[in-house]
């Protein structure tokens, strides 16, 4: 999961990627980065985490880190909180294979429409729920897509 500054969208759709497969029993490897490197070593924004909690999930342990080009390698599937994110990791992506890898965050819940989550930052509290009620749906498509076994 990646976004600018790993501090907001980002921190909040692996707490709630974590939080979903968790639930199912799925052991998958979900981690998030910022493509820059304003935050690095801080926690997750205050209004985020405060957000995440009243929604029962706790990001105190996360830092924020920088996108690498390893993760390219290290990450099967990479998902871009906004076109601004997408056009970043698709310039920086070594080859074919890495770019294929990188998609939209709401991508498998609205294919082909390049819907931005937007970046809560400079607005009001109201912006953080809105930032959930899209990651959260989002990560239940992409769980739906990749993770549901036809038992369920
Ligand atoms: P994020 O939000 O990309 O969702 O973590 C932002 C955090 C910090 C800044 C911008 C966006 N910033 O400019 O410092």
């Amino acid at each position: 999961m990646v976004c600018l500054g790993n501090i907001c969208r980002s921190p909040l759709a692996e707490g709630i990627l974590k939080h979903k497969l968790q639930k199912i029993n799925v052991n998958a490897e979900v981690d998030s980065a910022g493509i820059a490197d304003y935050h690095v070593g801080e926690q997750p924004d205050k209004r985020t985490i405060k957000n995440a909690l009243s929604h029962g999930i706790d990001l105190t342990d996360l830092r924020a880190r920088q996108f690498s080009p390893e993760d390219f390698k290290r990450f099967d599937l990479i998902y871009a909180a906004d076109a601004s994110i997408y056009h970043a990791l698709m310039m920086m992506a070594p080859d074919d294979e890495a770019k294929k890898k990188v998609r939209m965050m709401t991508e498998e819940l609205y294919p082909g429409q390049n819907i931005d989550v937007p970046d809560p930052y400079y607005g009001g509290e109201e912006g953080f729920e809105k930032v959930f009620q899209l990651i959260n749906k989002s990560c239940d498509a992409i769980i739906e897509k990749y993770f549901k076994t036809p038992q369920g």
